[in-house]
């Protein structure tokens, strides 16, 4: 914990995102921002924008004058920049992904709380006023059971060096997902495949198995269309999150499809289902940048006033799942998000047989390992 009045952050890495840090950081009262980044370009740029940050090319340079450091670097140097961080004393909020490994984030979570240091995330979305919303609808059991949930981030996005589209965009859509249902996956499944160029996957889509639902998640920076939509399908409401929709970002429908339960089904012909229809209706949401949401947050931890909402074993639990899809990946096969590594019994798409939910853990291990290729 530091003084209430004062704290000395450095951002770490004034990039595209580094720099909104930057800038929101700038406007939270009795903050002093420093900015680290070994390209001087990006220096000079960060003097021009915000003329009283101070700068420096690397963390040792000023780390005895802090009291915290914002790590907004490409996600292969977060552990590192992180670790040494914590070694000097120092709270820390490290960008999504965590880390890029399993190990790495545990032992950013262990080096934190053994020092007795604040380790953040930042999941901004789980600082978003709509997914907040998005959460209490859920919560609110209106939406009956949920059936699924369908998330799209796709755009003409920009291709990383160090990491494929999943690990870049899907911790987004995992932290949405696992924070409206209050559960974390169990098992996943990866579709991705790289279009373009010689580096990562491009475009990916991901099934997330959780106890109760599942959650399909397509991700991609080949897209012509801008696209950050949630779909959360209820059985008896269904409500579309749309981050980039100016005044209606959650419309909730009142609308949905039952089976006709008769008694001789006809042997030929349409399905008998009913169909219900009725309102569209949408939330007020009262606008505050979540970015600033988070920030301040990341603040009032430092002053020991909040305990982090989204703490470093929040980002290792996204790190375990975004693992867990590597190995989807290599093995084409669904693969356990925890320890307990197998692939889930049955054909491609089967799921529901056996349960898996029902399916003790010593029993898991002993399964036959049939593939399960999708
Ligand atoms: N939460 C969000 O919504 C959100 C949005 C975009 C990006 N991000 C995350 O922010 C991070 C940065 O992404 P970006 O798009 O700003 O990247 P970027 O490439 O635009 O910027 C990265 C910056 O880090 C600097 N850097 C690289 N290695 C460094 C090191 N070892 N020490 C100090 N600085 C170093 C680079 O010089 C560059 O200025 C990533 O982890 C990304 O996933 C989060």
């Amino acid at each position: 914990m530091i003084a209430k009045s004062f704290a000395r952050i450095a951002v770490i890495g004034f990039g595209y995102w580094g720099s909104k840090h930057v800038r929101v950081l700038g406007t939270v009262p009795g903050v002093d921002v420093t900015v680290v980044d070994p390209d001087l370009d990006r220096l000079a740029d960060a003097v021009s924008h915000y003329p009283t940050v101070r700068t420096a090319s690397h963390l040792a340079a000023v780390a005895d004058d802090l009291d915290a450091v914002v790590i907004a670097t490409p996600p292969s140097t977060h552990h590192a920049l992180a670790a040494e961080a914590l070694a000097a004393g120092l709270h820390v909020m490290v960008e999504k992904p965590l880390a890029t490994s399993v190990s790495e984030a545990e032992s950013l979570v262990e080096a934190a709380e053994s020092a007795g240091l604040t380790l953040m995330v930042g999941h901004t979305f789980e600082y978003n006023p709509a997914v907040r919303r998005l959460r209490d609808i859920v919560r609110s059991g209106v939406l009956g059971r949920i059936l699924y949930i369908d998330a799209a981030r796709l755009n003409l996005g920009i291709y990383q060096r160090d990491v494929n589209v999943i690990w870049d965009l899907a911790p987004h859509d995992i932290s949405i997902a696992s924070y409206v249902l209050d559960a974390m996956p169990i098992s996943t499944a990866v579709w991705a495949w790289r279009n373009v160029g010689r580096g990562h996957p491009d475009v990916a889509y991901l099934r997330l198995d959780f106890p109760d639902t599942h959650a399909f998640i397509h991700v991609s920076w080949l897209n012509p269309e801008k696209v950050r939509r949630i779909t959360i399908v209820g059985e008896r409401q269904m409500v579309v999150y749309d981050d980039l929709s100016d005044n209606e970002r959650i419309r909730i429908y009142d609308i949905g499809v039952d089976p006709d339960v008769t008694d001789s089904e006809p042997a030929t012909g349409n399905m008998p289902m009913s169909y219900r229809t009725g309102d569209i209706t949408s939330p007020y949401l009262p606008f505050s940048e979540p970015l600033m949401v988070e920030d301040q947050h990341f603040v009032q931890c430092l002053r020991g006033e909040a305990v982090p909402d989204t703490p470093g074993r929040r980002g290792l639990d996204v790190v375990r799942v975004l693992e867990a899809t590597d190995r989807a990946l290599a093995t084409g096969s669904a693969t356990w998000v925890g320890d307990d590594r197998g692939v889930l019994p049955g054909g491609p798409g089967v799921l529901d047989e056996p349960d898996l939910r029902r399916i003790p853990a010593q029993e898991r291990r002993s399964l036959p390992r049939r593939s399960a290729r999708w």
